[in-house]
């Protein structure tokens, strides 16, 4: 049997000794094609979720030096005080606004503060709303502890823009909380500051929560200023922002991430850190000092690389039968749409069985997706010319209609 069946048949177990909430966490998308995919020959991933170019020497140089000398231990369980400091200190300086080491939480990874962040506040009875297409952790860790998810969908033809006065629209007597996600995984959408402010203002009057997620928070391209929760919000009572090295840094594998938020959230987020992972990796979180007082070089060198593939990727979908773009903002995804009707889960499917290109169906970021593919350009141009050699004769040959 090869691993990828082993995979699918883990996820898909009816054994009633599992809790109902961990059977019924969906089997993501990705996880399927990536497995399938690696019974194949020759395959070409426009599927990869994190950034394909080396971590910083400095960064590695600093996890090693903080191996070697015997950063083994647990760290305090808010996480290393010399990487709260830098990060309320960068951050600080980044938004102009006052962040001290106590509005910070050391995470293993972004993954661990949204599971934190999702699930301390979901419960029955309980409402969150959430952009359709996103992320794919949110709705499934909101439901696991019971909470109801209302999906405000957004559409290629607006670049996938957050219409403020839907998200508004949608809040009803038991919302709760408000998940944001710019630059948006699937989209690569960048929300502009007015979005961001309508939202915050009628979510602190109402006392809803915001949950931003901005691991994307230094992937931005055409000069734009990121527009930030963090720094767009009045005060931090109702907010809390959550970010990590992963894709900033090329430290995805290091696990580090962290929550900013008032002081007493963080109190109650620590305590309950410390029955889900205890601390964050020790030596890497050194290896996050470095990079936060490293110089700016590797970030902007990305910057401009991802800029290239972005502006290739748009000339490609373009260039494609049946495929409607648009210019992604940031992150390194594009999310563009298929025909109406047409199922991108089953054209993924055909894409890679016939081509060799692997890209995610739609649907895996939510059910008002299903005519869409996520195409990641975290690869090489080259890989992306490659691919599209393949995927534009095989549109054409599409009769969608
Ligand atoms: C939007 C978003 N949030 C969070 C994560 C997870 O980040 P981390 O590796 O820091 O856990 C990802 C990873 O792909 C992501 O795309």
């Amino acid at each position: 049997m090869s691993l990828s069946n082993i995979d699918i048949e883990m996820y898909e177990s009816e054994d009633p000794l599992w809790h109902p909430s961990v059977r019924a966490m969906p089997m993501p998308g990705i996880r399927k094609m990536v497995n399938m995919a690696a019974s194949m020959p020759d395959v070409i991933h426009l599927s990869i979720g994190q950034p394909d170019l080396p971590a910083p020497d400095n960064v590695v140089t600093a996890a090693v030096e903080a191996l070697r000398a015997g950063q083994t231990g647990y760290t305090m369980d808010a996480g290393l005080p010399q990487l709260l400091e830098s990060l309320a200190a960068y951050y600080g300086d980044r938004y102009q606004k006052p962040l001290t080491p106590e509005n910070v939480l050391i995470t293993t990874g972004a993954t661990e503060a949204i599971y934190l962040a999702l699930t301390a506040v979901s419960a029955p009875g309980r409402h969150f709303i959430v952009p359709d297409p996103s992320f794919i952790l949110y709705a499934p860790l909101i439901r696991m502890n019971g909470g109801e998810v209302t999906a405000v969908p957004t559409h290629a033809e607006n670049n996938h823009q957050l219409d403020p006065q839907a998200v508004i629209d949608a809040i009803e007597p038991h919302t709760y909380g408000i998940v944001l996600n710019s630059p948006n995984n699937p989209t690569g959408t960048v929300y502009p500051r007015e979005t961001l402010d309508a939202i915050l203002q009628e979510a602190a009057y109402r006392n809803i929560q915001v949950i931003s997620d901005e691991v994307y928070d230094h992937l931005i391209y055409d000069g734009i200023e990121y527009p930030s929760v963090l720094e767009t919000c009045s005060d931090l009572d109702n907010v809390m922002v959550i970010s990590s090295f992963s894709k900033t840094y090329s430290m995805a594998g290091m696990r580090i991430g962290w929550i900013f938020a008032s002081q007493a959230a963080i109190k109650m987020l620590r305590r309950y850190h410390m029955f889900t992972t205890t601390v964050a990796n020790t030596p890497f979180q050194w290896a996050g000092v470095a990079a936060l007082h490293g110089d700016n070089d590797f970030i902007d060198n990305m910057r401009e690389e991802y800029t290239r593939r972005r502006d290739r990727l748009i000339e490609l979908v373009e260039a494609t039968p049946h495929l409607t773009g648009y210019k992604p903002e940031g992150a390194f995804y594009m999310f563009p749409s298929l025909p109406e009707g047409v199922n991108g889960t089953h054209v993924a499917l055909r894409l890679l069985k016939e081509t060799g290109v692997c890209t995610i169906p739609g649907e895996t970021f939510g059910n008002h997706s299903n005519n869409a593919l996520r195409l990641s350009y975290s690869t090489s141009l080259d890989n992306l010319e490659k691919a599209f050699e393949r995927i534009i004769p095989w549109m054409e040959k599409q009769d969608f209609d």
